[in-house]
């Protein structure tokens, strides 16, 4: 069964790669696989100086899935490219940088950063975090705004560029099509849905950010309808992420228009879901009559 998949700057064995903020710089990762199974590896976010996040509470588990509000934890880029990547380098895995920023010009300055180094395969424009006062969702809801950075960031990179989507729009498709007018070579959808847990006895929300990003199977159909809509909207490929915990969801988000997926909330319970769903992918297609990855892709669209 051929798995492989060929995006811009993207040779993938397969179409499985962990989400970004999931799986760190893959340390922790590759105490329970080869990481040179992946199809890709997503770093979690770069910004250009540290950030130490948001104050605890950040994390909750709910009935439907995970909120968070990490806040853009991170150890600043130039950290990330000489502490971190130098590890990740040793696999045989396409790296996919993923950059936020408060200010245009920060994301900027971080896509110049990677462009001083080897090794990053594709930059994940972040412009979806709902965790954040400035940047986030400031540049990922408006279609000039997202436009403007996407420009600029690709200005500044020379690997490709995925802009990462929010769904917390009623524009996707308008969003989606002003990011490829501006030169995405892909796009990544979606990131977390805004959320919120009250605790019964503080009478307070539970996070302390209050606000927080809801992942995990809830939003898995929130996602699908997302891709799908864009996918019939624009000509650049489409990563999925939201909700996947077995080879089956792979496979919708195939037929939704996805060209590979990003699993997230699903590591936290299981390390080892990605080499899992790597195994039971090819007996899935096979299932459903399909004799490689590519071939499944957009069929959920076929009687339109
Ligand atoms: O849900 C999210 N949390 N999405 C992001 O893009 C970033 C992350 C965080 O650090 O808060």
């Amino acid at each position: 069964m051929n798995l492989s998949v060929k995006l811009p700057g993207l040779n993938l064995k397969n179409p499985i790669m962990p989400a970004s903020g999931c799986f760190s710089f893959g340390k922790e990762y590759s105490q329970f696989y080869d990481l040179s199974e992946l199809g890709a590896v997503v770093i979690k976010a770069a910004t250009l100086n540290e950030r130490l996040g948001n104050p605890t509470p950040r994390v909750a588990e709910t009935d439907s899935g995970m909120l968070n509000a990490i806040g853009l934890q991170n150890p600043g880029v130039e950290m990330i490219i000489d502490q971190e990547l130098p590890y990740l380098k040793k696999y045989d895995v396409p790296i996919i940088a993923n950059i936020a920023g408060s200010s245009i010009e920060e994301y900027e300055q971080v896509a110049r950063a990677f462009q001083r180094t080897d090794g990053i395969a594709a930059v994940e424009l972040n412009i979806s975090c709902p965790n954040v006062k400035e940047g986030g969702l400031q540049f990922g809801t408006n279609p000039d705004v997202a436009a403007e950075v996407t420009r600029r960031v690709k200005a500044a990179s020379n690997v490709p560029v995925y802009v990462k989507l929010t769904p917390n729009v009623t524009n996707v498709v308008e969003i989606a099509q002003a990011v490829e007018e501006a030169g995405a070579d892909g796009l990544t959808m979606i990131n977390s849905l805004t959320g919120m847990q009250i605790n019964l006895q503080s009478r307070r929300p539970l996070l302390a950010n209050k606000v927080g990003g809801l992942t995990g199977p809830a939003i898995k159909p929130v996602a699908i309808r997302m891709v799908y809509q864009v996918y019939q909207a624009v000509k650049i490929p489409i990563i999925g992420v939201g909700g996947i915990m077995t080879a089956e969801d792979v496979l919708e988000f195939l037929l939704a228009g996805a060209s590979a997926v990003q699993v997230g909330t699903a590591n936290f319970q299981n390390p080892m879901i990605c080499p899992e769903l790597i195994e039971q992918l090819p007996a899935c297609l096979a299932k459903y009559g399909f004799r490689s990855v590519e071939e499944a892709i957009g069929k959920g669209h076929q009687s339109e």
